[in-house]
């Protein structure tokens, strides 16, 4: 079930993008300082037992732009869907919220593209997005990650 974060998914959602074996060190960590200032942007989805089993974030950039991140589904719960509701959760929201351009950056062009997205140059993007950059320990050196872009 895909369902809004909760103060008590916080832990849970930490340890997701913490777990760099669990993610291959695709996603970012986030401190728990970030994880509850942006907890409404998480949305999680659980087991049958209510086991919180991936996350993915919607972060609102500027007036007409949007970001996905924070995407990770335990391993042992991928191919089924999963991450594909979780963004489709996100572009809901984003739909709902009048933001109607989503990008995210990611080594899995495979997966996005699958679901919609086009590659995109970063520089079409808002300057915000490269203050973003400038605070990533990758940046620039270490990072493999391309812009892609759905219009809603
Ligand atoms: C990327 C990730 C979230 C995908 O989650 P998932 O639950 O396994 O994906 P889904 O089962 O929802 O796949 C949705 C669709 O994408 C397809 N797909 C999945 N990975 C793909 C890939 N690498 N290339 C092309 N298509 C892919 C699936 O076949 C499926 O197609 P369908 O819905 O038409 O049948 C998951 O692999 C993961 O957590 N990876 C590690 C963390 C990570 O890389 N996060 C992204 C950071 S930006």
């Amino acid at each position: 079930m895909i369902r809004k974060a909760r103060i008590e998914d916080v832990k849970t959602i930490h340890g997701l993008l913490m777990h760099r074996e669990e993610h291959e060190g695709l996603v970012l960590p986030r401190s728990f300082s970030q994880l509850y200032s942006h907890l409404r942007d998480f949305f999680v989805v659980t087991d049958n037992s209510g086991a919180v089993i991936g996350c993915c974030a919607l972060n609102i950039i500027w007036e007409n732009l949007a970001e996905i991140r924070s995407l990770v589904v335990l391993p042992e719960h991928r191919g089924k869907k999963f991450g594909r509701e979780l963004v489709e959760a996100c572009l809901s929201e984003s739909v709902t919220l009048g933001i109607y351009r989503v990008y995210t950056l990611t080594e899995q062009t495979g997966f996005f593209a699958h679901l919609g997205f086009v590659k995109e140059e970063m520089d079409t993007l808002n300057q915000k997005v490269f203050a973003d950059c400038l605070n990533c320990p990758r940046f620039p050196d270490f990072c493999n990650e391309v812009a892609m872009v759905m219009a809603l």
